[in-house]
């Protein structure tokens, strides 16, 4: 796996790039399809590595998991019981893991889960996850870094979630639609990720009502039956797109997107002076004259989502004026401040605020990618920067972007893998 990024800047990007398939709904539906009595097939999976990742974890459970020639993703439980465990060397790399609690006891009444290592944007923990799937019925222990979790009588509850965690909705979903009874969600997340995947557990058979709205209804059944099921685009992969027009100074027209997710990233770019029209095929994004200040403060979708502010701080970097961006869903996701300085961004850090004074141009540097998200933003500030743009630990880019060399390079960028 190549581990550096190196990027050429002041070159605008001009063209048409296809967005693919939603990681953050791809690693769930992956998750949840192990719950089906049968195969799976599922198009318009990423081939990025954290889908890698959840394919060996679940074939390490003992359910065949594999590629088909047509790019589709086959997911093909056995008709007898399948492991349970998480196994920690695979679960560190990727979070989303943690997604496997729900689903291993929606099938089979218990999940031992590798308690997810702290990352690089807070302490990612899951007290609302244990608190969902305990009111369902399940039994924790907590011992040696796992989550023993043990179901022996389930039945529906009523379980409110202090915070709208999209993981902890999730995984309650995935445990009640097997879950005898009616469970109802409170104030649960309403993300497009967890419409998808209120859509694919019922096209399995499962009952479930109210998803994208802060109340969930789901009926419990005994069987989910399988199916062929497509991925929806990924909003984030096209909100970085949509920055990349924007900061480069081009125009690009960001095609396979469903136009209401990204209503947030819209207004937002529209607020910075770039123009955004729907068109047929998809968004066309054109960079303004010049970019303007905005505030911004990252919320539970509909808000602005917090895996495109450090995108928007990139830009930002580059305004005639001064922006203030609050963090207000993770406690730590301004490491890339530091980096961004390293290429003369002005940036002061308060707490959970960002304030960040624009200049009209940033120098290329060698910097580090800290998490996926603060990568894909030193890619932006590169495609603007003076000179030559060096970014490491760019693996952590390939987790969530699929083929972002090859597109980036079609969009006209000069980019090398190294
Ligand atoms: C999902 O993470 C996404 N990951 C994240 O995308 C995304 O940033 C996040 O949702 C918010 O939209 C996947 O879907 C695989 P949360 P998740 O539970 O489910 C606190 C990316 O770059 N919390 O909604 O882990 C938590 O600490 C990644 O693609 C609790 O306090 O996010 C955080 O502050 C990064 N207790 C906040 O809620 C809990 O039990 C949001 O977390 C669970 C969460």
């Amino acid at each position: 796996m190549k581990e550096t990024l190196i990027i050429e800047g002041e070159r605008p990007l001009h063209g048409n790039v296809r967005v693919s398939g939603a990681k953050n709904a791809a690693l769930v539906i992956m998750a949840a399809a192990i719950m089906a009595d049968g195969e799976t097939i599922l198009d318009n999976v990423p081939q990025i590595c954290d889908v890698d990742v959840m394919m060996q974890i679940i074939n390490d459970l003992g359910v065949d998991c594999h590629w088909n020639d047509d790019g589709s993703l086959s997911i093909c439980p056995p008709d007898k019981e399948i492991l349970t465990k998480t196994p920690y060397h695979l679960a560190k790399k990727v979070r989303a893991s943690n997604l496997f609690l729900g689903s291993l006891l929606g099938r089979q009444g218990e999940a031992v889960i590798s308690m997810p290592g702290g990352c690089d944007i807070g302490s990612r923990p899951m007290d609302l996850h244990l608190k969902g799937v305990q009111a369902l019925g399940a039994e924790i222990d907590i011992e040696h870094g796992f989550i023993y979790a043990r179901a022996k009588k389930t039945s529906g509850n009523r379980v409110y979630l202090d915070f709208p965690s999209v993981g902890a909705t999730e995984n309650i979903m995935m445990m009640a639609a097997k879950t005898p009874g009616l469970t109802v969600i409170e104030n649960s997340a309403k993300e497009p990720e967890i419409v998808d995947l209120a859509n694919f557990i019922n096209s399995m058979g499962g009952k479930i009502r109210g998803a994208g709205t802060d109340i969930i209804k789901i009926e419990g059944v005994s069987q989910l039956k399988p199916g062929r099921y497509a991925i929806i685009p990924d909003r984030i992969e096209a909100g970085t797109y949509m920055v990349a027009a924007a900061i480069s100074g081009g125009e690009i027209m960001v095609e396979n997107i469903i136009p209401t997710h990204l209503h947030p990233i819209t207004a937002k770019l529209q607020e910075t002076g770039a123009m955004v029209q729907e068109k047929d095929n998809g968004l066309l994004v054109t960079a303004g004259d010049r970019i303007l200040p905005a505030d911004i403060k990252t919320l539970p979708y509909p808000g602005f989502p917090t895996d495109m502010q450090s995108q928007m701080m990139a830009l930002l970097c580059l305004a005639d004026g001064t922006s203030v961006i609050v963090e207000n869903v993770f406690e730590n996701r301004f490491q890339i401040v530091d980096e961004l300085k390293r290429m003369g961004a002005r940036i002061k850090v308060e707490g959970h605020s960002a304030v960040v004074e624009g200049r009209d141009h940033l120098y290329g540097a060698r910097v580090k990618a800290t998490d996926l998200r603060a990568g894909a933003a030193l890619v932006l500030a590169g495609l603007a920067a003076r000179g030559q743009t060096i970014i490491d630990d760019a693996g952590l880019i390939f987790r969530g972007y699929e083929d972002i060399t090859n597109k980036l390079t079609s969009l006209g960028a000069k980019v090398e893998e190294r």
